[in-house]
């Protein structure tokens, strides 16, 4: 089975500084891809890479497609979930509202099956639902932020620093 993300030569950019000098990897599909390396050395700018969120060259196959400069909402669309460093929650929104936005790009309305599915990986959330996102505390954030991710049934999760 071919892998689910190839990366091949992908260099970034901030500006005219260069972080990443083309690395290659891949993800295979069903498998878990861990990417370790001191601070400053790339991990959190390669994971943007791959959304889209910085300016890149070099080749990114997701599912069998060439997805490098592509907008960061049609590679969410495409099936990439990110779990940014410092969460991204909607700190003023409250939980329910935070977990209703990962759905958003999904056709199907049909998504209380799947929170629940959420309740049961994160039981806290449930007990928090009315709550606003930013008064919880960093442990839940990062519960709702990888709930949040998983509610657009992503084909591949990208978690930026999880635990
Ligand atoms: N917006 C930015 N503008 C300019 N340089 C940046 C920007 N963001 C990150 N950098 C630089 O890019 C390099 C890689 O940063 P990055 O955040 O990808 O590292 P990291 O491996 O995720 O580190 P950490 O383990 O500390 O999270 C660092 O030298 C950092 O200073
Ligand atoms: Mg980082």
């Amino acid at each position: 089975m071919p892998a689910l993300l190839e990366v091949s030569g992908l260099h970034a950019f901030y500006g005219e500084t260069e972080i990443l000098h083309g690395i290659d990897f891949a993800v295979e599909t069903g498998g878990v891809t861990a990417l370790l390396g001191a601070n400053g050395a790339g991990k959190t700018t390669t994971l943007r890479a791959i959304c889209g969120m910085v300016s890149t060259a070099g080749e990114v196959i997701f599912a069998g497609r060439p997805i490098a400069g592509w907008r960061t909402e049609d590679i969410a669309r495409r099936g990439i979930g990110h779990v940014p460093d410092g969460r991204g929650t909607f700190l003023e929104l409250s939980v329910e509202d935070n977990l209703r936005l990962g759905a958003i790009s999904r056709r199907d309305r049909d998504i209380g099956a799947d929170i629940e599915r959420m309740f049961g990986y994160f039981p806290k959330l449930r007990e928090r639902l009315r709550q606003q996102a930013g008064t919880l505390s960093g442990g839940e954030q990062q519960m709702l932020a990888i709930a949040r991710a998983l509610l657009s049934r992503p084909k591949l999760l990208l978690l930026d620093e999880p635990s």
